[in-house]
């Protein structure tokens, strides 16, 4: 069983993309909503929480964990490393390999919380493959909460996205990392902003292609013939209306969030 985790119901967006890929792997999410968001907390908190996580969806049957969050993959990947014996999935890396591969000039931008863009992460990992590309980081706090509202597509959400990546616009940047679990649900708006000439990195999508080329030849997780999306079992550590309106507009169908 693939046992997935996030700070909150933004996560379910590499959910969604997990169950479309493998989607006779049983699946276990954990939404940390009581404690969401991690974006402004500290490396130490993350690392505590993203302990927790873990041996929540240990308990309840995972054989491998994809941390979802791209804050809690920034600073909190070695600590569970280290902590567990199992395998532990982050969100960074695929999509670096997808941005690496997709860009053309060698010049990315990447956008995601405080946590993430202060750990440094995709920058080193960026500058793993080619210490040439050039980089550029730019946190864009507000955004988590605007999804969270439910502004997908008002005024003041163009307008804070204008202000926030026009920070992209002397660099010329030909790729863009979406580095948080929000972000897709804003892909159109940001390409809008950008312009078709920049490709979108989706790090939900990036991570469910990477976990299945992992998955191929391995019995870690196998899949269950019949088993089908709606038996995935979807836990929140408190259960709000916030969170169920974005559960519902991740997944398009409702979807049962259960009290951890
Ligand atoms: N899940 C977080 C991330 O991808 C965004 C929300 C939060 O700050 O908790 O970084």
């Amino acid at each position: 069983m693939i046992g997935i985790f996030d700070s909150g119901v933004g996560g379910m967006t590499v959910a969604k993309a997990v169950e479309q890929l493998l989607p006779e792997h049983p699946l276990l999410y954990l939404g940390d909503i009581a404690r969401t968001p991690y974006g402004p907390k500290s490396a130490k908190t993350i690392e505590e929480y993203s302990i927790e996580n873990t041996r929540f969806l240990i308990r309840n049957g995972a054989k491998i964990i994809v941390i979802a969050c791209n804050s809690a993959s920034s600073v909190a990947t070695g600590r569970l490393r280290r902590e567990f014996n199992l395998p532990i999935f982050e969100v960074i890396t695929p999509a670096v390999n997808a941005a690496v591969k997709q860009s053309a000039t060698g010049r990315i931008g990447v956008i995601g919380t405080r946590a993430t863009i202060d750990s440094g992460l995709y920058e080193k990992l960026i500058h793993q493959h080619n210490a040439k590309f050039k980089v550029v980081s730019k946190a864009c706090p507000l955004l988590v909460s605007l999804v969270e509202e439910g502004w997908l597509n008002k005024r003041e959400t163009k307008m804070i996205l204008r202000r926030y990546l026009s920070y992209f616009k002397d660099f010329q940047i030909d790729t863009l990392v979406l580095g948080c679990t929000h972000y897709p649900l804003l892909s159109q708006l940001i390409q809008h902003r950008v312009g078709r000439r920049v490709q979108l990195i989706d790090s939900s999508q990036a991570t469910a292609q990477y976990l299945k080329q992992c998955l191929v030849d391995s019995t870690i997780s196998t899949p269950i013939p019949g088993h089908t999306a709606r038996e995935n079992k979807y836990y929140v550590t408190d259960l709000t209306k916030t969170a169920e309106g974005v559960a519902q507009t991740i997944f398009q169908r409702p979807i049962e969030l259960l009290r951890a």
